[in-house]
């Protein structure tokens, strides 16, 4: 009997070790990535090259960088299915991103909306790097053939460009890259900010994100001040548009109960906003405990860290030094 191996699809995706990850990126994101890898071939890194584009302090980088990888292993990515590693470990990012700058267009670049955003929150550094940042990137993905790229909705034009600096390239020297598909996952809430419900959470405001690393005490002090809504009724009632804080915090409470909307509809009939709050708030920190507690034990164990990063980038470099060849003599640079 002929037996054929079926190839896995490849999936990539990294996040900026900027800031502390918060239950809007678990939610929304990488609790999907742990089920991901029996399916998928997944790469995962932490993109702290990205990072630089806009002044980082390096001694709080350098303790975010391996947080973040502890916290992904913690939320069960298992370095042994996935490949996780830290970006500026593999050199290939750099020099891939040096050739696609030459195949990207000043226009292009001038037209990402992320770009404009960040200038013009960082006026005083406005440097190179925030302006090519999406060359980067492209490398960050080409550089391992992906299928897919899970990412949120702010990253689908970096991840269009991506496409069309791709195909430009196949088409001047013949197939080279893959041409990736953004992967923009169904499952996983949108979580928005605790004091502001239109808002998606982000980690620039603490007072309306919840971090994973949080304490009980704080967490459930946020909760108890999130922003619900000032309608008459007071109740406990799912509508995304009238009640965006209510929405919210049972969009949160059924990711972390597993209820659905009329189970909690009916669980706090009658018992208005002051008792759901503080329930929300707990839910959640008994949610987080495990991981927070995870996350602690693998800092501790240091060793442990080491090798799950130094054998991720040389998983990870292996493919990149392969696509980078490949780049290298197509476009005439001279083998050494
Ligand atoms: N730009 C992404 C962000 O800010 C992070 C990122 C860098 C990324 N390189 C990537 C995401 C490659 C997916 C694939 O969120």
């Amino acid at each position: 009997m002929e037996e054929t191996k079926v190839q896995k699809k490849v999936m990539l995706s990294g996040i900026q070790p900027s800031g502390d990850l918060h239950i809007g990126n678990y939610l929304g994101a990488i609790k999907n990535w742990a089920e991901r890898a029996e399916q998928y071939d997944c790469y995962y890194f932490m993109a702290d090259m990205h990072t630089i584009t806009v002044r980082q302090d390096p001694a709080a980088l350098r303790r975010r960088t391996p947080t973040q990888l502890a916290q992904y292993i913690a939320c069960g990515l298992d370095p042994q299915k996935n490949t996780l590693f830290i970006q500026s470990h593999v050199p290939e990012h750099a020099q891939l991103g040096w050739v696609l700058n030459c195949y990207t267009m000043f226009g292009e670049l001038s037209r990402m909306t992320q770009f404009k955003d960040k200038s013009q929150k960082n006026a005083d550094n406005i440097n190179g790097g925030l302006f090519t940042y999406p060359a980067l990137m492209a490398a960050d993905i080409l550089l391992y053939q992906p299928d897919y790229v899970p990412v949120g909705e702010d990253q689908k034009q970096h991840c269009e460009l991506t496409r069309d600096v791709a195909i430009r390239f196949n088409n001047l020297y013949g197939e080279t890259f893959k041409v990736p598909e953004p992967f923009i996952p169904k499952v996983g809430a949108r979580v928005m900010m605790l004091n502001d419900p239109e808002k998606k959470m982000s980690k620039s405001d603490p007072n309306g994100c919840v971090f994973l690393m949080e304490k009980p005490d704080d967490i459930q002090r946020k909760f108890k001040r999130a922003v619900t809504d000032c309608d008459t009724e007071h109740c406990v009632r799912y509508d995304a548009k009238a009640k965006p804080g209510v929405s919210n915090l049972m969009d949160i409470y059924s990711a972390v109960t597993g209820k659905t909307y009329a189970e909690i509809e009916r669980e706090f009939d009658g018992l208005g906003y002051g008792a759901f709050k503080p329930a929300v708030g707990e839910a959640v920190a008994d949610y987080l405990r495990p991981i927070r507690e995870e996350t602690e034990r693998i800092l501790a164990d240091k060793a442990y860290l080491q090798s799950v990063y130094k054998d991720g980038a040389e998983r990870a470099g292996a493919i990149a030094r392969k696509t980078l060849r490949k780049v290298y003599k197509k476009v005439g640079f001279v083998e050494r």
